[in-house]
C-alpha cells in the first residue's frame, strides 16, 4: 500500500497572545490560513518499523522528527503493529513559522489511517493532533481557521481567497519556544473566561470587519502579530526585512506564527512580481504562492494512491 500526498504550508493572518496559561504555554487568538506551498509526503506500508528519508539533509530524521512521532503516536493508541516507510519531499522552509513539521504531522495522522486501514474518529484525530504540537489540528480542517486556548482549539471559518502572496524568507531559523519566552516578561496571568462561546463570539467579532472586508482597505489594521515586535527585536535583520517589504506598495506586510518568514500580499499580479523583481537582490529567499481554501485542501492532499 503506497500513498503519495501533498503537506500544505500556513501563515497567520492575525496571532494575539492574551498572557500565560497555568500550563505553562500561551493563550491565543490566532487565524491560520492553508497556502499552495507544500512538501510531499510518500508513504509505504511495510512490516514493522518507522523509516524516514528526506531530500533535506538539515531535517533530523529521528524520533524527534513529527512525521516519526505522529506515526508512533498513532501506532500506540491505536495497538498498530505493522511499519511505515516515510519519504519527505521537504519545500517548505523549516524553522520559519510556516508550519511545515506541524502540516507534516497532521498529514501522516491522515494517510495512516490509509495505508494501516485503521480509522480514527474525528475526536481522536484532533486529541492525537493537538498531543503532537499547538499548530497540528489546524491542518485537520485546512482553508482559513480560527485557532483559539493554546492554537490547537480550532474552529473552521469562512475561506479568505488572497490569489498573490509572497512569502519572504531570511536565513535565520527562530525557536518558537525562545520567542514566546522572551514576550512572557510583558505578559501578566491569564484568566480562563467563563464560558467558551462568549469567548468565541468575541472573537468571532473581533474579526468580523476583516473577514467582511474585500475592497482592500483595514487589512493593516485588522492583521496582528504579537510575536513580530519580539522577532525583529531578537533578530534585527527581521526589521530590515520587514521595512524594505513595507515599501513594494502591498496591502498588508506581516510575519508569520513565530517567524521569521513573512508574507506579503498584493492586489494583482504584476504588483506581486514587481515586488518580488524588487527583492531580487536582497538576502532572502522569495516564495510566490496564494492561499489554498477548505475544498482545494481536501480534493488535493492525495496526489495518488
Ligand atoms: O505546541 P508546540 O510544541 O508547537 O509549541 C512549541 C513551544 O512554543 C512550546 O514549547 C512553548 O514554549 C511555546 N508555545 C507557547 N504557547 C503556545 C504555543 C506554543 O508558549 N500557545
Amino acid at each position: 500500500m503506497k500513498l503519495r500526498c501533498r503537506s500544505y504550508a500556513k501563515i497567520n493572518w492575525t496571532l494575539d497572545v492574551l498572557g500565560v496559561r497555568p500550563d505553562g504555554y500561551h493563550e491565543l487568538r490566532t487565524v491560520l490560513q492553508t497556502i499552495d506551498l507544500h512538501d510531499e509526503l510518500w508513504f509505504e506500508r511495510v512490516q514493522s518499523g518507522i523509516q524516514l528519508s528526506s531530500n533535506e539533509p538539515a531535517l533530523p530524521l529521528d524520533e524527534t522528527n513529527l512525521v516519526y512521532r505522529a506515526a508512533e503516536l498513532f501506532r500506540r493508541s491505536k495497538g498498530v503493529t505493522a511499519g511505515v516507510r516515510v519519504h519527505i519531499n521537504k519545500r517548505i522552509p523549516m524553522g520559519a513559522g510556516l508550519g511545515g513539521g506541524s502540516s507534516n504531522a497532521a498529514v501522516t495522522l491522515l494517510a495512516l489511517q490509509r495505508v494501516w486501514q485503521v480509522s480514527v474518529d474525528a475526536g481522536e484525530l484532533i486529541e492525537l493532533a493537538a498531543t503532537l504540537g499547538s499548530d497540528v489540528p489546524c491542518f485537520l480542517y485546512g482553508g482559513t481557521v480560527l485557532g483559539l486556548g493554546r492554537g490547537a482549539e480550532v474552529y473552521p471559518l469562512p475561506d479568505y481567497f488572497c490569489p498573490y502572496v509572497l512569502v519572504v524568507v531570511p536565513p535565520i531559523h527562530v525557536s518558537t519556544s525562545e520567542v514566546y519566552a522572551w514576550l512572557r516578561h510583558r505578559l501578566t496571568t491569564y484568566t480562563a473566561p467563563a464560558k467558551i462561546a462568549d469567548c468565541c463570539a468575541a472573537v468571532l467579532r473581533t474579526y468580523q470587519p476583516w473577514f467582511s472586508n474585500s475592497g482592500g482597505g483595514g487589512w493593516k489594521e485588522a492583521s496582528t502579530n504579537d510575536l513580530e515586535p519580539v522577532v525583529v527585536n531578537l533578530y534585527p535583520e527581521v526589521g530590515r526585512m520587514l521595512q524594505q517589504m513595507q515599501r513594494l506598495g502591498a496591502r498588508l506586510v506581516r510575519m508569520s506564527g513565530s517567524g521569521a518568514a513573512a508574507i506579503a500580499v498584493f492586489e494583482s499580479e504584476s504588483m506581486l512580481s514587481h515586488g518580488q523583481a524588487e527583492l531580487s537582490q536582497a538576502p532572502w529567499r522569495t516564495i510566490r504562492t496564494r492561499t489554498v481554501g477548505r475544498d482545494e485542501y481536501w480534493a488535493s492532499w492525495i496526489i495518488n494512491e
